[in-house]
């Protein structure tokens, strides 16, 4: 059932071009305008929503941090994030045009549902973006939006992430579309982008060799640092949650621009830090700042990993290891930079010989608060 795979995980990270196409299949018509008929809240309904709050734990709560990137600034609807354990402990500001969007792969975590719950309770429509049909967080929510995954057996996410990234792109160009924003023209074209997406997935899956090789000569390290800048920072976030629940190794993630702000003490002779470098095309400015900030840990020893993309040539100099994205618009760019990091993850445990799809201490799905 592993399909000639050592572990669950590698045939799961393998199947991601494929689970994203399946997310995307039948959602985008021929004239590229977007088709969500399991959305049940009407595009009246969508129209006076004055808010959307994320919730939502792990990985998913990731896809959340990416999802508020893009429903911003495709639908300049305000967009909060929230891990779903802390939600209702602090009594937040919801009403009936809020938008709650729950994210679970699984469907059954506790913590999720209860945020959810509370939200409904305060009068609040809930649209569930799941990956498993008929479970309880879908049933107790207003709309669901499936993920088209397939089973998801490694206790680490990893083509449930990419689908989630993949339903929340389309929640907010949704939203976008409904709610005709200035945008108009840039959310044609990220459709478009959208649709060719699962072949650059494929792409960075055939590339992979240097970074497992890559990752083998880390497994003594204690510590891994991961920075990243607007969507790459969540995704900085995802490659140290993977590397911690794997490897069982030390590993953050930070907003580079953070750094000075104290991180930076940490900096010492030969420690690993990943850098996800944003589009050098887009927002430059970032791209810029982030090259800086390689410059600067590297001058006090970090041996830097530098994920960019193809036909960036300003992070040369400054990469110890250089692995290479394809081009991608900016807010799409984690559903390639993030292939590398479980790539990575998944070999140190190995390395480390860790038991890869059922790390200790862990369930695959969180049943309890
Ligand atoms: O089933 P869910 O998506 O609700 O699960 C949420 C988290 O428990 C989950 O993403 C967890 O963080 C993963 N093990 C991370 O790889």
């Amino acid at each position: 059932e592993k399909g000639g795979y050592d572990y669950f995980m590698l045939k799961e990270i393998a199947e991601q071009p494929k689970a994203v196409a399946d997310t995307l299949l039948g959602r985008i018509d021929p004239s590229g305008s977007l088709t969500l008929d399991e959305v049940r809240i009407s595009p009246s309904e969508l129209r006076e929503i004055e808010k959307v709050v994320i919730v939502a734990c792990g990985t998913a709560f990731h896809a959340g941090l990416i999802a508020k990137y893009a429903i911003e600034h495709w639908t300049r609807i305000p967009c909060e994030v929230e891990l779903a354990s802390e939600f209702r402990y602090r009594d937040p500001i919801l009403d009936g045009r809020s938008l709650v969007i729950a994210i679970s792969q699984s469907g059954e975590t506790m913590d999720t549902l209860m945020a959810l719950r509370h939200a409904r309770e305060q009068g609040s429509k809930v649209l569930a973006i799941c990956n498993t049909n008929g479970s309880t967080i879908p049933r107790e929510s207003d709309a669901v939006l499936y993920t088209h995954a397939g089973p998801e057996v490694a206790v680490a996410s990893t083509k449930a992430f990419l689908t989630q990234l993949v339903a929340c792109y389309l929640v907010a160009l949704y939203l976008g579309q409904v709610r005709g924003t200035k945008w108009g023209d840039e959310i044609q074209a990220v459709i478009k982008d959208l649709s060719r997406i699962s072949e650059e997935v494929e792409r960075v899956l055939e590339t992979m060799e240097p970074v497992r090789a890559l990752a083998r000569t880390l497994a003594t390290k204690n510590t891994v640092l991961f920075l990243g800048r607007h969507v790459g920072y969540p995704v900085a976030l995802e490659g140290a949650l993977k590397l911690k629940e794997l490897a069982y190794m030390h590993a953050e993630g930070f907003a580079a621009g953070e750094l000075k702000h104290g991180p930076i003490a940490l900096i010492e002779e030969d420690l690993p830090v990943v850098v996800v470098v944003p589009s050098p095309r887009g927002r430059s400015v970032l791209h810029d700042k982030i090259v800086s900030n390689i410059q600067e840990i590297r001058a006090r020893g970090a041996r830097t990993i530098v994920i960019a993309e193809e036909g960036d040539e300003a992070v040369v100099p400054y990469a110890d290891h250089l692995i290479r994205i394809p081009a991608t618009p900016t807010l799409l760019q984690p559903l390639v930079a993030t292939v590398p990091l479980q790539v990575f993850a998944c070999e140190l445990a190995t390395a480390r010989g860790n038991e890869v799809d059922q790390p200790r201490n862990l369930a695959k799905s969180v049943t309890v608060e």
